[in-house]
Parts: structure tokens; sequence; C-alpha cells
């Protein structure tokens, strides 16, 4: 059974920390479940790591879906999170509700929307209010790469860390149980943190939020086109996946695959009748 939103609301006050990683397809999900994460969240950051797109903004719902489908059918354990694609919460409340129940209904437990402006606290309000599960996402907010002029750093000075705090407490009024904290001082993610009820989890925030969130293909060392200084890399699969396939051409061109167990055979009697042929 997945794990329930108060089982993961009980983590903050018994100061045990939240992992949580992306996912983008069945086996990847359950591997992740299996290793025991406890959130596990379809990013709209498959638009880079998995479409070889250039913004997250570049997913569609429907695009969204077919991957929230994909990864709920590999994940037992973990709460499972989607992502509301760019222009999926921001028309009017009637098509977030709509999409966003579309995510439930495709396997996720909960939605995660950017951003903390008044019109996007009142859609997260509406979503709330009819038990739709809520995660904010404040600070560097991918979707908004064209205001913010580009992945930059954000809440550097005390004035700035209060908006945050603000921002933070906004979402959590708005009903969110969770809100993502990403690229900030440590200081700031800090005092986000001891200053609201519900659990921040950081990506790129350092180590005071109350859980962390990776892009799994960066632990897995499987994307490469960018790499930020708060990865921490886990495992070489670029390596790994390139060495595999060299040795199969290798293996190929020798002719040394496949070999006798790796293929089926007919009948002695059945051979013989098309080698006398
Ligand atoms: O899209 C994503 O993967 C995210 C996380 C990295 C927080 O929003």
């Amino acid at each position: 059974m997945r794990k329930s939103i108060q089982k993961i609301l009980n983590y903050k006050p018994q100061n045990k920390k939240i992992t949580v990683l992306t996912a983008y397809d069945y086996s990847t999900a359950k591997y992740a479940d299996l290793g025991g994460v406890d959130m596990i969240l379809v990013g709209d950051s498959l638009a880079q790591v998995v479409l070889g797109l250039d913004n997250t903004s570049d997913i569609s719902m429907n695009e969204m879906k077919i991957f929230v489908r994909a990864v709920s059918r590999g994940v037992e354990n973990a709460l499972l999170i989607a992502d509301m694609p760019y222009m999926s919460f921001q028309i009017d409340k009637s098509q977030t509700v709509q999409n966003a129940c579309e995510l439930i209904k495709a396997g996720a437990n909960a939605v995660k929307l950017e951003g903390a402006s008044d019109y996007i606290i009142d859609n997260i309000k509406h979503l709330t209010q009819i038990g739709i599960p809520v995660v904010g996402h404040i600070g560097f907010t991918p979707q908004s790469i064209n205001i913010l002029g580009g992945n930059k750093i954000q809440g550097k000075t005390a004035s700035k860390a209060e908006e945050i705090l603000s921002q933070a407490q906004k979402l959590q009024e708005a009903g969110c149980f969770a809100v993502v904290l990403e690229l900030m001082p440590q200081e700031c993610a800090k005092y986000v943190t001891q200053n609201i009820q519900i659990p921040t989890i950081g990506i790129g925030a350092g180590k005071f939020c109350d859980g962390q969130v990776l892009v799994i293909d960066d632990i897995l060392g499987k994307f490469d086109k960018f790499s930020p200084r708060f990865v921490r890399k886990y495992a070489d699969l670029k390596t790994t996946i390139t060495q595999a396939v060299k040795q199969y051409c290798a293996d190929v061109e020798s002719g040394d695959f496949p070999n006798e167990n790796e293929c089926y055979k007919m009948e002695d009697e059945e051979r013989e009748k098309i080698e006398t042929h």
C-alpha cells in the first residue's frame, strides 16, 4: 500500500527526513520504490531528461498523463506526485481542477504546482477544498524561466528570504501538504523550514529542509546535458549503458551472440527434413 500523506506529515515533528526522487517510467519507478523512497515525483523535468527538450514547460497534459500512468504501475509503497505542466493550472479554476483530476485518475496521489502568486494560490485553494492533495513549489520555478531570466539562485538576501517565507505560508494556508524549495541558500531554506508547519522538500536548498528531492537520471549519472552542483551521483549509467552497447555490438559482429543457449531449436526429425530438402 502507498504511504499516506498523514504518514509523511508525521516525519517533521519526529525530525525524520523525507526522501523524494523523480521517475518517469515503469521499471525505474519500480526500483525507486524498492529502494525505499518516500515519495516519487513524475516531474515535468521529464521534458528535458526523457524527451530531450530545452525547457520543462515544453510538456503537455496529454504527455504527462502517459508518464504518470507508466510510473503508477511500478509504484506500490511510495506516495506518487505528478507535476501539473505549464499552462495546465494557470488558465482558470475549472481547467485546473479538470487537469488535476486527470492526473489523479492516471494514478497520482497528489499534484505539484509551481508558483505562489495570488492567482495560483486561489487555484490551489480550489484544489485542496475539493480534496485534491497539493504540493507547492517555490524559489526557482523552472516553468517561469523566462521571467526569472535563467537558472538563478533565489532568496539571496534577507528581504528575498522573507518573500519566500511569505509565499510558503500562503501555500500552507491554501492547504498544501508540503512545499518544494528549489535553488536557494541553505540559510533561506532553513528560515522557511523553521517557520512553517508543513514539510519543506529541498532541491539545491541545503540540508536544513525536511526532505530532499533529486532527478533520478542525475543521481544515476544518466543525464549529462547539465549537472548542477547540488547533484550527488550514485551511479554512472552513462558509462554502464555505453559499455554494454559497445560489448553487444562487438558480440554480434564477431558472431559470439547469439550462442547455443540464446536460440530455439527444432526437433532433429524436423531439422533433417529441411536439411535434406
Ligand atoms: O520537475 C521536477 O523534476 C521537479 C523537481 C526536481 C523538484 O520539479
